[in-house]
């Protein structure tokens, strides 16, 4: 049907000689789209969405995912991409099938890692910057997502509190990570943005034991080197225990090696803890190091007044991640890298001056011009997600958003505690709660190195464990009562 008008349309400016114009055989001013068969299929297809996706979304009833293994999945769904397009009927029938065959995120029985449900006001942000598909580079070609980013960090800046910052919003808690890792290393050593990695120390950097995998990554990516990230051990809770810190960071520069950097976390992955953040920061006013706060999961508590106590201490972060992707429910990506400074340090370490995008000499204040703090070029105005969810609920509403998610933790910690075969691992001090369920076949068993190793082996096979919380991923370690379990 589409090609068919766009060629009517063509051979009409054919017809007429005097308003084509052709170059290498191609009419210029032709139509390039066809805007009404365009603009009916987006109908149909958002239709699609508001009664597959959206009207099905709080329904317990439908399911969270209709499985089926890759090879099958590959048959169910037409994936092959063909020489001509195809009727928009088809194309429908494909959206159709997507939906039916996803994971529905937004189901209030979807379990998986840190998030769930739906919110319908960061859900709307990313329908209209999906359809005006801006970049947040300069204020030119982004005026309003760049004055709502400004304001965003603001306030998320006070509520770190912070009397003054910057940031940047990226593509997530791991990204904003390497964003840490490398500002400290500049903060440390300027001159590495001209010179390179030659002619400097060994770097060592200090995260916990319990820390995001990202710390891992970030480390190798940015040259430093895994074994240069230096692990401190948790206490019985997860929190990285200070005075492992400091001994850690005293080795390290017997060995010769330059300490820059420790990253905390608040709210671990696994088990929600939050490290002790004052006393990490005596340490590295006392070493001169930089204090980042990998707060991409428990960032989400300072907007409860209950439960900002969680972070006592993060004002005095140099650095902190904080994703309100994740329990604050704005959509995926939404995080913010966010820096205690006033030196412009953001831009110093991360711009590269481009002069085709960021001239000095334009008619507006070019302090706007926020994208080159980015490592991107071209990026989405995350913070418009969070910003219409903010403005929607007030902070009023994220505090209630968060102390039910904590609530409704400790209600479940209630209810396995007096349940035969459940056995809690913590009290835990944010929403992660970690159980074992020991099967009836163990529940007499003499607890030892069998028992262990046989209940590891049953988590993995018993059917209700698709809640990853509860699984210790392979080669994890957990302290649990004192004893320490590594899953093979
Ligand atoms: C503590 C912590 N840091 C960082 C990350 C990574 O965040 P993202 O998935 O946005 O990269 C996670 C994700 O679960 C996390 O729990």
């Amino acid at each position: 049907m589409k090609e068919a008008s766009d060629d009517a349309e063509k051979r009409e400016v054919l017809q007429n000689k005097k308003k084509a114009v052709l170059v290498d055989g191609v009419v210029l001013n032709g139509p390039t789209t066809d805007s009404k068969a365009g603009e009916k299929f987006v109908e149909e297809a958002c239709r699609l969405i508001m009664e597959e996706v959206i009207r099905k979304a709080p329904d317990v009833t439908e399911k969270v995912c209709e499985w089926q293994p890759p090879e099958k999945l590959k048959e169910l769904l037409d994936l092959e991409m063909r020489d001509t397009g195809e009727p928009h009927q088809r194309l429908l029938k494909l959206c159709r099938d997507v939906i039916r065959y996803s994971v529905k995120t937004n189901h209030p029985r979807f379990f998986n890692q840190l998030y769930a449900g739906i919110d319908y006001y960061s859900l709307v942000a990313r329908f209209i910057t999906e359809a005006l598909n801006p970049s947040v580079y300069t204020y030119e070609v982004s005026p309003v997502f760049l004055l709502v980013e400004e304001a965003v960090l603001k306030k998320m800046i006070e509520f770190i509190g912070w009397k003054e910052g910057d940031g940047i919003f990226n593509p997530g808690g791991s990204v904003s990570n390497m964003y840490a890792v490398n500002l400290a290393r500049y903060n440390y050593c300027p001159e590495i943005k001209e010179k390179g990695l030659s002619g400097l120390p060994r770097l060592v950097l200090f995260t916990s034991e319990e820390c995001h995998y990202s710390m891992k990554k970030a480390a190798s990516f940015l040259g430093i080197g895994t074994e240069n990230v230096y692990f401190v051990e948790t206490d019985g809770r997860g929190k990285m225990i200070p005075e492992e810190l400091e001994e850690q960071v005293q080795r390290a520069r017997k060995e010769g090696a330059a300490p820059f950097l420790v990253s905390a976390t608040s709210g671990t992955t696994v088990l929600g803890a939050f490290d002790p953040l004052n006393e990490i920061a005596d340490i590295c006013a006392k070493y001169g190091l930089w204090l980042h706060v990998d707060a991409s999961w428990g960032g989400s508590a300072l907007m409860s007044r209950k439960h900002r106590k969680l972070l006592n201490g993060v004002q005095r972060a140099n650095s902190v991640a904080w994703n309100p992707h994740k329990m604050l429910m704005a959509g995926i990506q939404c995080c913010a890298f966010l820096v205690k400074d006033k030196s412009d340090l953001l831009k110093r370490c991360y711009s590269a001056k481009a002069s085709y995008l960021f001239q000095e000499d334009k008619f507006y204040d070019v302090s706007y011009d926020t994208g080159d703090k980015s490592i991107q070029c071209s990026r989405r105005p995350d913070a418009f997600k969070f910003w219409m969810t903010w403005k929607a609920l007030g902070t009023e509403g994220l505090e209630e958003r968060v102390n039910r998610a904590l609530a409704l933790a400790r209600y479940l910690v209630e209810e396995i505690k007096k349940r035969e075969g459940f056995r809690l691992l913590l009290d835990p001090e944010y929403t992660n709660v970690c159980f074992w369920y020991i099967p009836p076949s163990l529940r007499n068993m003499e607890e030892g190195p069998d028992f262990w190793e046989k209940l590891n082996l049953q988590v993995k096979f018993f059917p209700g464990t698709d809640d990853p919380k509860m699984i210790l991923w392979p080669g994890r370690s957990l302290k649990t009562r004192g004893r320490r379990i590594v899953r093979s």
